[in-house]
C-alpha cells in the first residue's frame, strides 16, 4: 500500500507553489537550493511534504528543516520513471538483480550526501541524505533523526 501510494503520489506531484517555493528559499543558502532545484518537480513536492512535516513537529528547526528538503537530491540525474522506482524498491527489498540505473536510483543516499558535502550543507543533511532510512550515525540527535524518518515515511 505504502508503495503504491508513493507511486501514485509521483505521478501525480505538482513542482511547489510560490508559497512553498519561499519557503526553500528561506531554509536554503544558494548552493544547497541550487541542488533542491535539480530535482524533478515530483521529488521537489515530496521534499517539500517532509519538510514541512518536520517543521509542524520541531517548530522552525533549520538544520533538521534543511535535511528534509535536501534528503533525496541524489535521485537527480537519474534518468528513471515512477514505475522503474518502485520496481527498483521492490527488486532490492527481494534481494532481486537489477538495471545498472535502477541501481543508481537504490544508491542515491551515497551520491545525495557526496553532492550535499560538497555545496556545504549541514552535517545532519550530510547523513540523513546518507542514512536514511535507516537509524542515525553515533552523534545525532534521534529525536530529530526519528521526526525526520516518520516524515519521509
Ligand atoms: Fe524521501
Amino acid at each position: 500500500m505504502h508503495l503504491v501510494g508513493r507511486f501514485f503520489g509521483h505521478v501525480t506531484a505538482n513542482p511547489p507553489g510560490p508559497e512553498d517555493q519561499q519557503f526553500v528559499h528561506d531554509h536554503l543558502n544558494d548552493p544547497c537550493a541550487a541542488l533542491f532545484w535539480a530535482q524533478s518537480g515530483a521529488d521537489q513536492d515530496h521534499a517539500v511534504r517532509v519538510a514541512r512535516r518536520v517543521s509542524g513537529a520541531l517548530g522552525d528547526d533549520r538544520e533538521a528543516i534543511e535535511a528534509a528538503l535536501l534528503h533525496d537530491v541524489g535521485k537527480s540525474g537519474v534518468p528513471i520513471g515512477a514505475i522503474s522506482r518502485s520496481l527498483a524498491t521492490v527488486l532490492d527489498a527481494a534481494g532481486l538483480p537489477m538495471t545498472q540505473r535502477m541501481r543508481r536510483y537504490r544508491d542515491h543516499g551515497p551520491r545525495g550526501a557526496e553532492m550535499l558535502a560538497d555545496a556545504g550543507c549541514g552535517p545532519l543533511t550530510v547523513a540523513f541524505a546518507l542514512h536514511h532510512p535507516g537509524p542515525p550515525p553515533g552523534g545525532i540527535d534521534p529525536v530529530r533523526w526519528k521526526t525526520l524518518s516518520e516524515a519521509d515515511g
